[in-house]
């Protein structure tokens, strides 16, 4: 499927009122223009979920969710936008035209190849189950050794590559489909010297590789015997498959990982399977390595709350590692369970059950110790250059938290563990920050419960610019964009930017059909669902907060300096000393 047309969308969320949409899930209240009601996305007692007719948005002042209709049915049905923009069209009787959505060869292509992975694990699975000969009795015996249920075989839908050159070459050739087709879809091989093709999977076990809505896009393929060359053979890369973007057995997992907010990641195909088999269900695996930001997407649309499992080596640290700053990054909350050394969750779960392996989930540790007792083990906190590289270490990782208690709360811990003073360590965060400002690239906008809300007169600003276009203009002369400290504020002023530039109408809706990311969409729907600036205090209050943007500027450049001053001090270099002292004066009397 492809690109949806421009106009269609727009259709949509015309026809789409917010108040008959969240209506058909939840039963609102009115109270005064808007609407109330217990939030559908987090538990409470008392409604703080209110929808806005006038605005056309909703946002819940408990959980912070918030947006438009489309954003309401993507949250609410876990689709992403357009398989939101699907539903809604279905539901309005809007017909989106197929000739018009994307490119029409590629979107038969990716058609005809879900079609043929359909056919090949049908044919893979049918060998496993029927066929007597001596290789897939094997791969039989094999699975019953690994202790894999029929029901799990079944469900998963298992097969079994003959071990032939053509086996399923032929299969596809007598359903018609051509050999250019099957080699798109990597299931076969052109002969080098001669004409022809063969079987890219041969006397392996199959595992088929599912979408998210359960269809057969790839394959990985498992070796029975110790001594074969490549333990796993995977599908390559094609039109319907880009490795990293898709979780192993999530398809299944889905209802569970709502139900109980949470996620256990693996890393392997057995890793799922077997803790699946042995009853814990909110589980995927992502099938190699760290995570991927797409993977990480995938599983924030079903919850935000997710525990590292992965197998209790060198190579499963080094991965959950470099997965932890990006899931940080993008507002998931993490925690990382360990197992006994040596074991992956399929052995584990084979010596000591489900019920074991949900209690090791249970005991994970945060990500700030996990983390930390990792780097204990590998370097000697004794020592000074020991304690100097696990602070290098762990500094990026606190400043990837947006909210400033979670960090200071973090510093103070890193401090007393090492037993260094909290200056120093400040000091060399004040460093790393510097260093990461000089960066060109804007730092993705934060996401999930940990995150601040914008400072207020930073909000003020940009509710006054969507009310009045006058204060666009004005903001731009007068007020750095580097002068908002929050992220997803400043992503916000460059897109009105780019509107006002364009000469579009800047509305809240236009601007949050800019953004998919949520957290963009509710501090937008938050703002509008305020009252108005009163009409007459307009200029008045826009001047306030200007003024007071430049006094918070100064101040956090005397508050760097101050650092600056105390670190220079306490190494004792006079010179610096001299220089940073003079720069703090010359602040201080052009306050003005
Ligand atoms: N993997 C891969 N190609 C390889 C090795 C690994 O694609 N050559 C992926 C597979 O998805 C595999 C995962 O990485 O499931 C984890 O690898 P590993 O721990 O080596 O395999 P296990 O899942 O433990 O497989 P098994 O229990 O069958 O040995
Ligand atoms: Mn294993």
């Amino acid at each position: 499927m492809g690109m949806i047309p421009q106009d269609i969308i727009r259709e949509v969320l015309e026809r789409a009122d917010i108040v008959s949409t969240v209506s058909a899930y939840i039963s609102l209240k009115r109270a005064g223009r808007n609407y109330k009601a217990l939030c559908p996305f987090h538990t409470e007692k008392t409604p703080s979920f209110v929808v806005n007719p006038d605005k056309q948005i909703f946002h819940c002042f408990g959980c912070g969710e918030g947006g438009n209709a489309i954003t309401f049915v993507m949250k609410q049905e876990h689709l992403d936008f357009p398989d939101a923009i699907r539903r809604m069209a279905e539901r309005a009787s809007i017909v989106i035209p197929e000739r018009e959505t994307g490119d029409p060869k590629i979107r038969d292509l990716k058609q005809a190849l879900g079609h043929v992975n359909e056919l090949a694990a049908q044919f893979f699975h049918q060998y496993l189950m029927t066929s007597r000969d001596e290789a897939t009795k094997q791969a039989r015996d094999y699975l019953k050794k690994r202790a894999v249920s029929l029901e799990i075989v079944e469900k998963f839908r298992l097969g079994f590559a003959p071990d032939q050159w053509d086996g399923l070459l032929d299969f596809l050739r007598k359903k018609d489909i051509s050999p250019s087709l099957m080699e798109k879809a990597g299931l076969i091989i052109a002969r080098e010297k001669q004409d022809g093709h063969y079987d890219r999977f041969r006397n392996r076990i199959m595992f088929p590789i599912f979408d998210i809505k359960g269809q057969c896009i790839a394959f990985g393929a498992r070796a029975m015997k110790k001594d074969d060359a490549a333990k796993y053979i995977n599908s390559p890369e094609t039109e319907i498959y880009v490795k990293g973007q898709h979780l192993y057995g999530l398809h299944m997992a889905k209802p569970a990982v709502s139900q109980e907010d949470r996620v256990i990641v693996v890393e392997g195909y057995m890793d799922f399977i077997m803790p699946y088999q042995a009853g814990v269900l909110s589980i995927a695996a992502s099938l190699g390595t760290a995570l991927t930001v797409e993977q990480i997407r995938l599983i924030r649309r079903y919850t935000k709350n997710i525990v590292m499992l992965y197998d209790t080596d060198k190579a499963g640290e080094a991965a959950t590692l470099r997965s932890l700053d990006m899931l940080i990054e993008e507002g998931m909350n993490v925690q990382v369970a360990t197992l006994t050394e040596g074991d992956d969750p399929d052995s584990f779960v084979c010596k000591f059950g489900g019920a074991a392996l949900l209690e090791q989930v249970q005991k994970a540790q945060n990500l700030f110790d996990y983390k930390l007792t990792l780097l204990k083990q590998q370097f000697d906190s004794r020592s000074v250059e020991g304690r100097a590289r696990i602070c290098a270490e762990m500094l990026p990782t606190i400043n990837k938290f947006e909210n400033a208690i979670v960090k200071s709360e973090y510093m103070k811990q890193l401090a007393q563990t090492l037993s260094i003073s909290q200056e120093a360590l400040i000091a060399e965060m004040q460093k790393l920050v510097a260093h990461s400002r000089g960066e060109a690239r804007e730092p993705a906008p934060q996401r999930g419960l940990l995150k601040e809300q914008p400072r207020k007169v930073e909000q003020n600003i940009l509710k006054l610019m969507l009310e009045d276009e006058n204060f666009v203009s004005l903001t731009k002369e007068e007020i750095p964009l580097s002068d908002f400290r929050d992220a997803s504020i400043r992503t916000i002023i460059s897109e009105i930017y780019k509107l006002f530039e364009d000469g579009k109408e800047i509305n809240p809706l236009n601007l949050m059909n800019c953004f998919d990311d949520q957290h963009v969409r509710s501090i937008i729907a938050g703002l509008t669902v305020h009252e108005e600036v009163g009409v007459v205090d307009k200029n008045k209050v826009y001047r306030d907060c200007v003024d007071r943007m430049i006094q918070d500027r100064r101040k956090s450049q005397r508050q760097e300096l101050l650092i600056k001053i105390r670190s220079a001090e306490v190494t004792g270099n006079h010179a610096v000393l001299e220089q940073l002292k003079e720069q703090y004066n010359q602040l201080v009397k052009n306050k003005g």
